[in-house]
């Protein structure tokens, strides 16, 4: 395309000016100058038409690049053509650039009427469409497959230096909105109207609805009737911003950074979240035994108090996996060192020694913050004002790490170490690090006086609150204002390296504070949450949204830290808990002791909740497994297995485990029923074994709240390995292992069953040993019939681990059937009819790792 002449400029300019409303508003926004494409790849140059009045300049020239990065995964970047800015640094999310096709850019027409009035970029393998608009500059994101438009920008977009807004239109009445955190949300399906600001801030305690807490995931999942089609959005920026969501439309206010979208095809609520870790990053393996119980508290006076706290779990026989100290542990609060005189380490260490010869484990707390003068290592702290910056946490002043200083991430490291030497702790728990400061700040400079307020309908807070200044300075000269939400990703990365180089074996890290890609570091708990009744249930708002970021270890402290629970929240608290990934309680030290044993009615909940939980190891470290390679969360909401049920998109009172397992806690007080939705299928009680509900259509059902234990029922299709309950995990793991078989109507099931030492590095990959199996059960002429099936195999044969029992679930027969193992007949002493469907078929031994079958033929 050649340039027009200017003649033809000023013509078209006239000719535009003819139409309505020209001339009456000066349009803001952008239009297209120039534009080309090239494969999987489009470019353009927008060139502003008209700015606005509020936030600073804008930017004249704007360059977008687009491209179809894989099959499901569109990238669309918008940022200033002359001038580089801060992004997020590919330490965060390492990610392939964008190419730019424009090869001379001035060889280009300035002059959107020289343009086509648009362009698109499609591939024949992609269900994803960009569509970008000449004039006035807007793009649509579109799937191929139903036309349906997903992202939809309005005309207005705005760039300037420190303020960037984009709208996009949404169809409010077949759009289901998931995600965009952290807040303590009361659903968690998003409501219309409601602003979510995103700025990593310790507001002390989480239990404030609505506003900007711990961590920074500006990302959605959108799911839409009537099909169930989902897809997801990211817009890849550190900086500050404000989300709006209307219900018709979605709103990003950004203080800084890019326009760096991605945009997730779906169509699979799963496949979303596989696209989403395939560029974030996977999950980290989380080691075996984290997922046993952890005992925390704020205010264990010294170690003879936490000798006590296990001695009690002992001796209620109540599983105790982990014992944490919170900062009690420090001498003057300082990290790395310990208290003289309560915890000294001629005590503390023989404690962890007999923790550890017990198959137990000590995890304990870390702040970032270093204590002035500790350290004459100065310059591998955040600076302000030129001199090293100084703040108010814990210890009195003090220093902030700076962990994108590659020297700040190996002194940080170094320190783990040498503490280890004294104390071998198994695994770190990274607190305060938004980061908190509890010393205000003069503002330094402009930096701490942003044109647009962030959160002026929230808190209310300034940025720089309770937290360093923003016009701090990191390693390169990168702001605070820029980096400040990757502080806690940051540290989570820096205190897993320093575990693992120290260790050799898989390092487990809880971090509070969070950003995009943190899971590849860290698991995260919901913060200082209160003893409520509200608290117990938006946990799971919380904890299912971290699931659909990337972080499916995740928790909330059971009973509550804060405030004085009662007997009746902390049981059903704890019978919930024993369904969260992550599962700890701690307390705040001004309330009342609520280590489990102490009431009787939370001893019997924990005993038989725990119960549950631990024959349920296996299952949940296949999710594990499942979640490190595909992302799939361990906790999940309903729409994950039903997308077609529209009835599942609101359920927030209950949540799936896997795909397997359905858990309706109770979450009230006084309860003596609990109203469940069961969508289509069959559902079997994990306890009885019986058929409790079978429904061609979703159904809503009232189960009756049991004293000690949620109501739980698996899903007919699934296929459940299970272990013996235990004290530890460790023991657990050394019993025999069960099947749990939940019939379809038509006689399939299927399940995994993936196992491995636990603790390595890796999870499933080339160096490392592991065994990967794969059960299935169909119908096979007058019975069914279910296989083994050995997908990977370098781990079990050493084990020599057996599976004793297997119940089928959901078999009616006359009479009690015929079962054949690798076709030789079981005796009847095996086999156990129970009359209310369920087969168990018990003294087997069937090696793991070995391919093996199962016939049961029906009498008549
Ligand atoms: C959201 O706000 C708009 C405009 O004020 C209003 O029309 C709409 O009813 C609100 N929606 C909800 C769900 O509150
Ligand atoms: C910054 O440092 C200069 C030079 O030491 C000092 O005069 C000024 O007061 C400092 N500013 C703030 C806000 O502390
Ligand atoms: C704050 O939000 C509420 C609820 O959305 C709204 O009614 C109110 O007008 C907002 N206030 C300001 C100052 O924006
Ligand atoms: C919790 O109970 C303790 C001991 O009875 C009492 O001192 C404290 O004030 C209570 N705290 C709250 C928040 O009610
Ligand atoms: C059972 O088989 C029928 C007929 O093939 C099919 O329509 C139905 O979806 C199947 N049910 C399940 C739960 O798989």
């Amino acid at each position: 395309m050649g340039s027009p002449s200017a003649n033809h400029v000023a013509l078209v300019a006239f000719l535009v000016c003819l139409l309505p409303h020209c001339g009456s508003a000066k349009r803001t926004g952008y239009d297209v100058v120039s534009v080309a494409g090239s494969g999987n790849r489009l470019s353009a140059r927008l060139k502003l038409v008209g700015g606005t009045a509020q936030y600073g300049p804008d930017v004249k020239k704007l360059s977008l690049s687009a491209s179809l990065e894989t099959d499901s995964r569109l990238h669309v970047r918008i940022t200033d053509a002359d001038h580089s800015r801060w992004e997020v640094p590919q330490v965060v999310i390492p990610r392939t650039a964008l190419q730019d096709v424009l090869l001379d850019p001035t060889a280009t027409p300035d002059n959107a009427a020289a343009l086509p009035s648009s362009r698109t970029l499609s591939s024949a393998s992609s269900d994803l469409v960009l569509t970008i608009h000449t004039s006035p500059f807007r793009f649509t994101v579109s799937r191929r497959s139903t036309g349906d438009v997903l992202f939809d920008t309005s005309a207005n977009l705005v760039f300037k230096d420190r303020y960037l807004e984009v709208t996009s239109a949404l169809p409010a009445s077949r759009s289901s909105l998931y995600g965009l955190g952290e807040q303590t949300k009361q659903t968690f399906r998003l409501r219309h109207n409601d602003t979510f600001t995103l700025w990593n801030e310790d507001l002390g305690r989480s239990d404030q609805l609505d506003l900007n807490l711990y961590g920074s995931h500006p990302f959605y999942m959108d799911v839409r009737t009537p099909a169930g089609a989902a897809h997801a959005v990211l817009l890849l920026n550190s900086n500050g911003m404000d989300i709006h969501y209307a219900g018709d439309s979605i709103t990003y206010k950004a203080i800084g950074g890019l326009l760096d979208f991605y945009f997730f095809a779906g169509p699979s609520p799963l496949a979303v979240v596989d696209q989403y870790t395939q560029l974030i990053g996977r999950p980290a393996p989380m080691p075996y035994w984290s997922f046993g119980y952890h005992q925390c508290r704020y205010g264990y006076k010294n170690v003879a108090d936490l000798e006590g706290v296990v001695a009690g779990y002992a001796k209620a026989k109540i599983p105790l996996e982990a014992m944490w100290t919170d900062i009690d542990y420090m001498d003057g609060y300082q990290d790395f060192t310990l208290d003289p005189v309560n915890y000294p380490a001629k005590l503390l260490r023989p404690f962890v020694d007999r923790l550890h010869s017990n198959g137990q484990r000590y995890v304990v707390i870390l702040d970032p913050e270093i204590k002035r003068n500790a350290t004459p290592n100065e310059d591998i702290f955040l600076k302000w004002n030129g001199t090293t910056l100084v703040g108010k946490v814990w210890p009195g002043e003090v220093y902030f790490p700076d962990f994108l200083n590659p020297r700040g991430a190996d002194y940080w490291g170094q320190k783990i170490s040498e503490f280890r030497r004294t104390i071998p702790v198994d695994g770190l728990w990274c607190d305060m690090n938004e980061p908190a400061n509890f010393l205000p700040m003069e503002p330094l400079n402009e930096l701490d006086h942003p044109p647009y307020s962030i959160n002026s309908n929230g808190s209310h807070h300034h940025i720089n609150t309770w937290t360093v200044p923003v016009s701090s300075e990191h390693y390169n000269g990168v702001t605070e204002y820029d980096a400040h939400n990757l502080f806690g990703f940051l540290e989570a990365k820096a205190t897993h390296a320093g575990l693992l180089k120290d260790t050799a074996r898989r390092p487990f890290v809880l971090s509070r504070s969070t950003f995009v890609g943190s899971g590849r570091y860290a698991a995260h708990w919901t913060g200082d949450n209160d003893a409520r009744w509200d608290e117990l249930r938006n946990s799971i708002n919380t904890i299912l949204s971290f699931g659909i970021f990337g972080i499916p270890m995740i928790g909330s402290d059971i009973c509550g830290f804060t405030g004085n629970s009662t007997q009746e929240l902390c049981s059903r608290w704890i019978q919930l808990g024993a369904f969260y990934p992550f599962m700890r309680g701690h307390s705040e030290k001004k309330t009342i002791r609520r280590e489990f044993f102490l009431w009787e009615s939370t001893t019997r909940s924990a005993r038989k909740s725990f119960a549950t939980r631990y024959r349920l190891l296996p299952y949940m470290y296949t999710l594990m497994y499942e979640a490190h390679t595909t992302g799939a969360p361990i906790l999940r909401p309903l729409f994950f297995s039903y997308p077609h049920d529209a009835n599942t998109y609101g359920v927030n009172r209950q949540f799936l485990l896997g795909a397997g397992v359905l858990v309706s806690p109770v979450m009230e007080p006084g309860a003596t029923t609990v109203d469940a939705y069961f969508p289509a299928g069959r559902w079997y009680s994990l306890y009885d074994y019986s058929l409790a509900v079978a429904t061609p259509k979703g159904k809503r059902v009232t189960l009756p709240a049991l004293a000690d234990v949620a109501n739980v029922h698996v899903a007919g299709g699934s296929i459940l390995p299970m272990q013996q309950a235990a004290l530890t995990t460790s023991s657990a793991r050394q019993s025999e292992f069960r099947l749990l078989v939940a019939l379809t109507e038509n006689g399939t099931a299927s399940g995994e069953l993936f196992l491995d030492d636990g603790e390595s590095p890796e999870m499933s990959g080339a160096r490392s040993m592991w065994t990967l199996v794969r059960f299935s059960c169909a119908k096979y002429r007058k019975g069914i019939t279910m296989r083994s099936n050995v997908v990977h195999n370098s781990y079990a044969p050493s084990r020599k681990q057996v599976i004793d029992k297997v119940v089928f679930m959901g078999l009616q027969s006359p009479a009690p059937p015929k079962v054949y193992v690798n076709g030789v007949q079981v005796k009847a002493a095996g086999i156990r009819d129970q009359k209310n469907g369920a087969l168990t078929v018990s003294g087997l031994s069937l090696v793991i790792g070995e391919n093996f079958q199962i016939q049961i033929v029906m009498s008549h």
